[in-house]
């Protein structure tokens, strides 16, 4: 399976140009679109960062690749092999967007969304050609996260799913198949963590602090390696359904959000975004120390386990 020779990323905000270093390392002429040009013009820089990163993992590396940044939508998508939508998650949005997908494009050049959680048949309910539109879920930062999920909507064809994985494959990633469910599959696990995570912080179980090493060390570490239904074999099924038996009525299952989140994002502490959130930034320079920190992390994480 060869790697698109033209792809079009709409939208150059926090995925696209990550997507899109990715892409063009690959060999890919990539059209990076934003409705914004000042942040069509950030997303220069970012896109150079993104590249650099891919540089000190030692990525997979293909000649003739490019990426031009395109401030007209329909420029972008002319002739273009496979489209990936990466503007914000706004249903209304997507589907005007997607319209205008259809009018740029042949009738058979894949359309992909990265929406984190939007059902698929939703964005192509109105399409002349839905059976072209999957969903093609990176995760952030889309660099350096070598898996993706790929969520086919109802009216989805079995040879755009195909197409895609073997897509996906070209280009060193893993892709991961799922049937449409709220959240995906990936945000589902987040999503369960995060909630015990905060609610036994604000029970004052644990500390913030010893709750990040608890989880870092006694979960992510080994998670990274062997994944939960290995981890299943390895622990014995016998031992998880006697915890499982009496512990899963224990855990959280609160549908409303925690007040320990929802006071915070009250007062404006977002996170690093706002330089404080659950932990305080002193400056802009703590921000950028913290992120560099966590690339540094996941680049050498992502060599150790890819060299295994
Ligand atoms: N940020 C994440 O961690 C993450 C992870 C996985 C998936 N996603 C999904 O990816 C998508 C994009 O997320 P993001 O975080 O990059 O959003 P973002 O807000 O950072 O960037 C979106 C960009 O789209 C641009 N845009 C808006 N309307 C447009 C239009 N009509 N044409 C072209 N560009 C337009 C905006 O100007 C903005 O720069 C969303 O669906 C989101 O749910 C985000």
């Amino acid at each position: 399976m060869t790697i698109p020779k033209t792809i079009a990323v709409i939208g150059a905000g926090t995925m696209g140009p990550g997507i899109a270093a990715t892409l063009s390392r690959c060999g890919s002429n990539v059209r990076l679109n934003d409705v914004d040009g000042a942040v069509l013009e950030r997303s220069k820089a970012a896109t150079e960062l993104a590249s650099q990163v891919l540089g000190r993992l030692d990525a997979p590396e293909a000649p003739g690749g490019s990426v031009s940044f395109e401030l007209d939508l329909e420029k972008a998508c002319a002739g273009a092999d496979l489209v990936i939508e990466a503007v914000p998650e706004k249903l209304a949005l997507k589907r005007e967007i997607f319209a205008r997908f259809e009018q740029a494009v042949a009738a058979d050049t894949v359309l992909a969304t990265n929406t984190s959680g939007i059902p698929i048949s939703d964005i192509a309910a109105e399409l002349a050609h839905p059976e072209r539109v999957i969903g093609m879920h990176w995760s952030n930062p889309p660099h350096l996260i070598p898996m993706i999920e790929v969520v086919p909507g109802e009216k989805t064809s079995a040879a755009v799913v195909e197409q895609l994985v073997a897509t996906i494959k070209a280009f060193g990633f893993e892709p991961v198949v799922e049937k449409e469910v709220p959240g995906f599959v990936e945000n589902r696990i987040l999503y369960a963590i995060l909630r015990e995570c905060v609610s036994l912080v604000e029970r004052g179980v644990v500390t913030q602090a010893d709750m990040d090493t608890a989880v870092k060390w006694g979960i992510g570490y080994k998670l990274a390696v062997i994944g939960p239904m290995r981890l299943l074999d390895m622990a014995g099924l016998d031992i998880y359904q006697s915890v499982a038996s009496y512990l899963n009525r224990d855990l959280c299952n609160d549908a409303e959000v925690a007040s320990l989140v929802t006071d915070k994002t009250a007062a404006g502490k977002l996170g690093m975004k706002s330089l404080g959130g659950m932990y305080d930034y002193a400056d802009q320079d703590d921000v950028n120390a913290n992120r560099a920190r966590i690339v540094a992390g996941l680049v050498a994480v992502r060599k150790t386990l890819s060299a295994l």
